[in-house]
């Protein structure tokens, strides 16, 4: 039998010096593996006279459990060095600043659209969407315009061609055809706003063919007028990040509203600046009205039960009315200094805690 003391010494001064779990895993197979030289040891005992194996034994199997314990430990300490190696190469910084400058604005539609989202979602508002190729069912027939009457041309819709069917479909002339893509599909109480994009045949300093609207609609069983204006009054308010404001509704005319109401708000002009809100002029923003009751019987639902209002304004003339842009048209003429301009860093995200605008 070989000298156990040195053998002990020189396994342990291995294993000390392991450098990684590979080297370690060496080691290990090279003393207590199949044929390492503990397990050799071992296999001696069976040739002894059974004195000598009473003697020799406890002594083996000692030095066997030594060397184990000192590779579970030394496994452990390279197992914990290993981690941390990790940890430091995976370390983020997240006090680093962002890079400066980052290139491309977000164009102040998208702010807009960002920032009424983000107010109604405070009065508990959810968001939908609708297509912008819609049926003539969904974009009029179901908002209670008459086959035929004038009101359909009042929208200077865009046509397709007619289909085989004789089926006209159409550019959404207003974001209200999502109203009854909602009560059709969803149960009241609703709360939703519709934002999108809506098309009329029209272009001037404040008009153009496709443009931008947000529709809201809410319908439960005690729902008022009150509750219109307040609601209104109150994203106004937000929106323009003004204290107070002044509305007045004035009767108007929607087939799919009734009463309806066209919003008016107090401003003044000051120098080149508006200020929303006070003054001794009334600005029309946006139309409204109690939904009508052929709207709810055409999405099933039972007029004697459940009331609504519903309302909608253009996102772009919000746009250009908080932001001081003067021409509608700009706003789709891709022209990056335009953008760089008016736009907005991507980092601010509108929300009511920090700011809806900086
Ligand atoms: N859809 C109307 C328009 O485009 C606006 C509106 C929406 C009016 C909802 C009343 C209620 O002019």
């Amino acid at each position: 039998m070989a000298d156990l003391k040195k053998l002990e010494q020189d396994l342990l001064g291995k294993i000390e010096r392991a450098a990684s779990e590979a080297a370690l895993e060496e080691v290990r197979v090279f003393a207590l593996g199949k044929k390492g030289v503990i397990s050799i040891e071992m296999k001696s005992l069976g040739k002894m006279s059974p004195d000598e194996r009473k003697e020799k034994g406890p002594i083996l199997n000692g030095l066997k459990a030594r060397i184990g314990e000192a590779i579970t430990a030394r496994k452990a300490v390279l197992e914990r060095a290993a981690l941390e190696a990790r940890l430091a190469t995976e370390k983020q910084d997240v006090t680093l600043p962002v890079r400066p400058e980052p290139k491309g604005k977000i164009h102040p539609i998208t702010q807009v659209a960002e920032e009424i989202a983000a107010i109604f979602a405070d009065m508990g508002f959810e968001t939908r969407e609708g297509p912008d190729i819609e049926d003539d069912f969904h974009n009029f027939t179901a908002l209670n315009f008459p086959p035929d009457h004038p009101a359909r041309e009042m929208h200077d819709t865009f046509f397709f061609n007619e289909k085989e069917n004789g089926e006209r479909m159409v550019l959404r002339t207003h974001t209200s055809p999502v109203q009854i893509r909602t009560m059709m599909s969803e149960k009241p109480p609703l709360r939703v706003i519709i934002p999108g994009r809506t098309y009329r045949c029209d272009s001037d300093q404040t008009h153009t063919p496709m443009f931008h609207q947000v529709e809201g609609l809410v319908i439960d069983k005690q729902t008022h007028m009150g509750h219109l204006r307040g609601t209104l009054e109150a994203f106004i308010k937000a929106f323009f990040e003004v204290d107070s404001v002044e509305t007045r509704l004035r009767p108007h005319f929607f087939p799919f509203t009734e009463p309806s109401a066209e919003m008016d708000v107090r401003y003044s002009r000051v120098g080149n600046e508006l200020r929303i809100g006070q003054g001794d002029q009334w600005m029309e923003i946006l139309g409204c009205g109690m939904v009508h009751p052929n709207v709810l019987k055409s999405c099933g639902l039972d007029p004697d039960e459940y009331q609504g209002f519903a309302f909608g304004m253009g996102i772009d003339r919000l746009a250009m009315l908080k932001y001081g842009i003067p021409d509608l048209r700009d706003m789709f003429a891709a022209d990056a200094r335009w953008l760089e301009h008016y736009g907005f860093d991507a980092n601010d995200q509108p929300n009511l805690a920090t700011g809806l605008s900086r």
